[in-house]
């Protein structure tokens, strides 16, 4: 700190004398006249936003539509709990979605701040009161690691069904322990469009939240949901911007709000795949093989079929990244998994999908194919397999599950790859004309690994 010549020193301490006067100036009511300032500049709430920023319980679950108004709302139930003297920590996986945040808490707090009554650092979306414990800060969070090392007594996470699940379970809710601390959990459906950028571990974490909290009969747990038109502060061409390239169902996901468990026109329910979760010691495997949707996003599926002529999804390797990436995933699979071939589709890598591969390792079995019929005439034969209970899940593959469940055939949905690779692996194992065993069978797998549960 640079020193200060005796002049300079006097005018700080009568400039901090003056700051001090100004955060005790009290309204009639005995709360500071700051505060007072501060409320007359929050936003006027709309009614789903009231309801749910009013309510007293300790644990609020939010599922709104996109631009429906959460942020904002959460970002005023931030503000006034700060007033209120608490400790605040809002978490988002995004940046755009910080900034939203931030831009809502700096826009009432600024005067305050320009006093000097509060301390605000901007890099750290820091605000705070000083010499307290009372500030607000803005963190962006995809998983636990993140929210380690801070404390607060109001957490926010907003767009929780990307974030994963352990950012509450292993670092949130103990946060909130010492001070019997409050949370709010906010959400849109993941739909297509979004499932990508998750790092859920269960997309479908924030709906479950959602349903305990909605049948919680303890108080304690509250939900609500609101659709995108339930912002009246929402242009009719703002909305119209965001749904133009949205299919019927992004639509009910991500602007009516819905959480679809069957969605119509999916080869695949929730229910027929948890009705063929593995239960019990590995069988022996005939074969087993890696199918392999090459690209940035490349799926990647482990599958083996037992000499009875079930088929049993093993692991999902997906990746991202460069090519050698899924490359060197997809032979470390084999190689886990003793499979006797990789199956990577080379529609849109030619000759170079096999290279790649054999760049890795030139000694892996691979088996190329070609994908000449259109991608429902693929699928519905391996979603029949499932029918008559050939195939089965060891253990829970959320993303590939929630890729099969979402998928609609001819929607104009994006390609979805970890779904491919499945197809392709199980259309070996099952449908193809090597489907039978080799004639030297490999290794039983036993060791069990992280995808058992
Ligand atoms: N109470 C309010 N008063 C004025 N404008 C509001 C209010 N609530 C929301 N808005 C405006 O509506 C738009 C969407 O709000 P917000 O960003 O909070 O929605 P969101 O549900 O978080 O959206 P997203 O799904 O994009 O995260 C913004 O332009 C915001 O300024
Ligand atoms: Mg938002």
């Amino acid at each position: 700190m640079p020193t200060l010549t005796m002049e300079q020193a006097q005018l700080e301490a009568v400039r901090r004398l003056a700051q001090r006067r100004l955060a005790a100036r009290c309204a009639p009511d005995g709360s500071p006249l700051w505060h007072a300032h501060v409320r007359e500049r929050l936003r006027t709430l709309h009614a789903a936003q009231v309801v749910f920023v009013e309510s007293p319980v300790k644990r609020k679950v939010v599922r709104a539509g996109r631009r429906g108004g959460k942020t904002v709302g959460v970002a005023d139930l931030g503000v006034k709990a700060f007033l209120a003297g608490r400790r605040v920590l809002y978490a988002v996986p995004t940046q755009d979605q910080i900034d939203r945040f931030w831009y809502e808490v700096k826009r009432a707090l600024e005067p305050a701040i320009d006093q000097g009554i509060l301390y605000k650092n901007e890099t750290r979306h820091l605000i705070e009161v000083p010499r307290t414990e009372t500030r607000i800060r803005a963190k962006t969070a995809f998983n636990a690691d993140t929210l380690r090392g801070d404390y607060a007594d109001l957490l926010l996470l907003d767009e929780y069904q990307l974030m994963n699940e352990d950012a509450w379970g292993v670092v949130g809710a103990p946060m909130l322990l010492d001070n019997n601390g409050d949370a709010v959990f906010v959400y849109t459906p993941p739909s297509f469009r979004s499932a990508g950028m998750s790092k859920a571990h269960d997309p479908r974490h924030a709906a479950k939240l959602y349903a305990q909290a909605a049948q919680d009969m303890s108080g304690r747990w509250q939900a609500w949901t609101f659709t995108s038109h339930g912002n009246p502060y929402l242009s009719t061409e703002a909305l119209e911007d965001i749904t133009s390239d949205m299919t019927s169902l992004a639509y009910q996901q991500e602007i009516l709000a819905k959480d679809m468990d069957d969605i119509p026109g999916a080869l695949w329910t929730q229910s027929l795949i948890d009705a063929h979760r593995w239960v019990g010691p590995l069988p022996e495997f005939v074969r087993v093989v890696v199918g392999i949707d090459p690209g940035h996003d490349a799926g990647i599926i482990v599958a083996g079929r037992t000499a009875d002529g079930r088929a049993l999804v093993l692991d999902d390797l997906s990746v991202s990244g460069d090519p050698d990436t899924w490359a060197a995933q997809g032979v470390a699979g084999y190689h886990k998994y003793y499979a006797d071939a990789l199956v990577p589709e080379r529609n849109h890598g030619g000759e170079m999908v096999e290279t790649t591969i054999r760049h890795v390792d030139a000694k892996v079995h691979v088996k190329t194919v070609w994908a000449s019929h259109g991608k429902y005439a693929r699928a519905e034969p391996v979603s029949v397999l499932y029918n008559k209970h050939k195939v089965y899940h060891v253990g829970i593959f959320g993303h590939l599950e929630g890729e099969m469940c979402g998928w609609v055939p001819n929607a104009g949905h994006p390609s979805p790859n970890r779904l491919d690779a499945l197809v392709w692996a199980l259309t070996e194992l099952m449908l193809g004309t090597d489907a039978s065993p080799p004639v030297i069978a490999p290794p039983t797998i036993t060791t069990p690994s992280r995808w058992r549960r």
